[in-house]
């Protein structure tokens, strides 16, 4: 059975102090809960990794990165190699997610071997798609989804493979308030798990867990989750705040 996951991605979000209270605060929070099947993972800013997979020890969450470099080491001045994340016991990492494609350029090609260092490390890829909102409006959102999920993700094999957790980010919907409705967001993950079927069969899909992401938040995540092909969520905004992030998780 696949696992449900909430992933609290902080973004570029708080100072040292604050992150380590967050982090405290989640951590005192998670002991109350019994989670069935699921995962929680906080992915602070690269700095606070050291001090997020240290309280982790003590905690019932994982770790993951914002993002990292293909390489495991050289000359690559201001990355962070899926190498040092393993040797930090950091699990996760997001790739793919529409602020880097758009601020940083990374392309379905490059994506593709940041997947590859990362498996490499057995750090498991998050890998987020989705469509901005001109796309939609054209009707081309499952064509765009297709070409990212393919493009960067279906040159593995079928064991690394099963590592991937995919994230449906819909651009239109990330901080802007503006949830994708439950149907739009089960036809779209109905839609990727679909494709995983043809591509590695129906076992491997069924245990793939997609994540759904874009102003989820403690209000929409219930409905949003009891979608059947919806696994959970990648949450921003609400991943700061440590009761909603909390209400967000019980939710699951
Ligand atoms: P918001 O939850 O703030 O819309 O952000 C979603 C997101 O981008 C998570 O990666």
């Amino acid at each position: 059975m696949r696992k449900k996951i909430v992933a609290g991605n902080w973004k570029m979000n708080k100072t040292m102090s604050e992150a380590e209270l967050l982090l405290t605060e989640i951590a005192d929070a998670l002991d109350d809960v019994e989670l069935d099947n699921a995962e929680v993972v906080i992915c602070p800013p690269a700095l606070y990794l050291e001090m997020a997979t240290d309280v982790a020890e003590e905690a019932n969450f994982y770790v993951g990165a914002q993002n990292v470099y293909p390489e495991d080491s050289g000359a690559f001045t201001g990355e962070i190699s899926p190498m040092m994340l393993k040797n930090m016991k950091v699990a996760y990492c997001i790739i793919g997610h529409s602020e880097r494609r758009k601020y940083f350029s990374e392309s379905n090609e490059f994506l593709m071997c940041k997947v590859d260092g990362l498996l490499k490390n057995n750090v498991r890829p998050i890998f987020c798609c989705g469509e901005v909102l001109p796309e939609r409006e054209a009707g081309r959102h499952f064509a765009v989804v297709k070409q990212q999920v393919e493009e960067s993700l279906f040159h593995l094999g079928q064991d690394p493979f099963a590592k991937v957790v995919i994230a449906y980010e819909p651009v239109w919907a990330i901080g802007t308030g503006v949830t994708a409705s439950k149907e739009q967001a089960q036809e779209m993950h109905a839609f990727i798990r679909q494709l995983i079927g043809e591509k590695y069969g129906a076992e491997v899909a069924g245990n793939t867990t997609i994540l759904y992401g874009g102003s989820c938040n403690g209000k929409n995540a219930r409905e949003l989750f009891s979608q059947p092909d919806v696994d959970g969520g990648l949450i921003g905004g609400a991943s700061l705040k440590p009761d909603e992030f909390m209400q967000i998780i019980t939710s699951l």
